[in-house]
């Protein structure tokens, strides 16, 4: 477990280059709700840029929504503070806490969806009229800010009559009209169906570059974090795993716990080679001692040449050939087809490796293998990270450790 030392050095350096403005700086912000011993959130921080999507990804109760709500004001924090920009929004030991409706936020929760009752210009209008703003200037700023989402002309239609695309980009307008610093969404697409939840990925990515303001986006969909996000922040149990660009998390996870949550894996045994202190490890894979492969290791201390080792491989770093009865080439190691998935685009199988275990690999749908084929597996040389045997402990390392 890292210290609160590494946590708070991590967080003095912005996730941007410093051209970069920090809209949003959450700093050791901590959560216990009343009636619980376990804090939702545990001593959280993150900086996050103007024009940048952050993400906040993990399990089902890791504290996702409380970190959004304390943003937003809706929860109190215990510890921490939070800024915008220079502004100080919470300064927990001095009792400061500026109220939700002046924190100039946008707001998409997936519980808040749109009034029903209301047409689509009284919902986007809404939070302007609660600011006494005049008739003419709202009317502008509901056309522009639906032309924005993709909804011209749709002021008079009433909420019940929208599709549930429509709904969700009203709440986005809604959430927009008031020119917010910062965007908060939690699981905005969680009530659209695969292709729309595709769509609407695209256009908020597209939207989010041509305002360049701060979102704050909440998700337990992997796919639509590691697309959308400038950095995410994946937690467990209330504490941040680790903080990076969706591809450091991808390609070189801090843990086992990124690892198995960000993406598929299938694990080697194998043996160290060679370890260089800056975290290459050559590793010879268990069974094909001629297959030796490269790998990430964030504990290189400990793996001395000769260590047994787990390789972690992700299933398109795996090429899938057909084998025969006789013994695996060089280079290559041996497998045996357990189940074979046609899910469209590609196989899925499952190999039982000769020595190892089973896997996962992908493979072309032009030439399929069936339940029982012996195949060679060869693994990309390079690009997959190294876990000792017994690693166990959960790791905090940050983008800037
Ligand atoms: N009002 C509350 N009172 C007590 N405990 C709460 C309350 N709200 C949330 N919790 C607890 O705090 C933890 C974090 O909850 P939170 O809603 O932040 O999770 P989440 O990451 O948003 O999960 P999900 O993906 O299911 O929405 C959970 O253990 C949850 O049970
Ligand atoms: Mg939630």
């Amino acid at each position: 477990m890292a210290t609160s030392e590494t946590r708070g050095a991590a967080v003095m350096t912005p996730t941007k280059g410093p051209d970069k403005a920090v809209a949003v700086r959450l700093e050791n912000l901590s959560k216990t709700y009343p009636g619980t011993d376990v804090p939702a959130v545990d001593t959280l921080s993150l900086d996050i840029a103007d024009g940048e999507v952050f993400t906040l990804l993990g399990p089902s109760g890791c504290g996702k929504t409380t970190t959004l709500r304390m943003v937003a004001g809706l929860e109190v924090p215990d510890q921490g503070d939070i800024y915008f920009g220079d502004r100080e929004i919470v300064i927990t030991e001095r009792g400061r806490r500026v109220p939700p409706e002046k924190r100039n936020i946008g707001m998409v929760f997936q519980s808040y969806a749109i009034w029903p009752h209301m047409t689509v210009e009284q919902n986007v209008s809404f939070p302007l009229k609660t600011r006494h703003m005049g008739r003419g200037e709202i009317k502008d700023r509901v056309a522009n800010v639906l032309e924005l989402v993709g909804m011209p002309g749709l002021e008079k239609r009433p909420g019940p009559l929208l599709s549930g695309g429509q709904q969700q980009r009203v709440a986005l307008a809604r959430a927009l009209v008031t020119e917010p610093r910062v965007l908060l969404l939690d699981e905005p697409f969680s009530n659209l169906d695969a292709k729309l939840r595709e769509q609407m990925r695209a256009e908020l990515k597209h939207l989010q570059q041509r305002l360049n303001i701060a979102v704050l986006f909440v998700t337990h969909d992997q796919i639509e974090a590691l697309s959308l996000s400038t950095g995410i922040a994946l937690m467990n149990l209330g504490v941040v795993q680790q903080r990076g660009h969706p591809r450091l998390l991808y390609e070189e996870p801090a843990n086992e716990f990124v690892r198995d949550f960000v993406g598929k894996t299938a694990l080697f045994k194998g043996e160290v080679r060679t370890a260089n202190p800056s975290g290459q490890v050559a590793v010879a894979i268990g069974g094909a001692p001629d297959c030796v492969v490269f790998g990430r290791s964030y504990e290189t201390g400990k793996l001395e040449d000769g260590r047994e080792v787990y390789i972690a491989v992700r299933p398109e770093d795996l090429e899938i050939m057909a084998g025969d009865s006789g013994a695996a080439p060089s280079g290559t190691i041996g497998a045996t087809v357990v189940t074979a998935l046609f899910i469209g685009e590609r196989l899925e199988y499952e190999v039982e490796v000769d020595g190892q275990s089973k896997i996962q690999v992908y493979g072309p749908r032009h030439a399929p293998f069936e339940e029982t084929d012996r195949v060679w597996l060869k693994i990309r040389p390079e690009g997959h990270s190294v876990w000792p045997s017994d690693w166990s402990h959960v790791a905090s390392i940050n983008e800037d450790p």
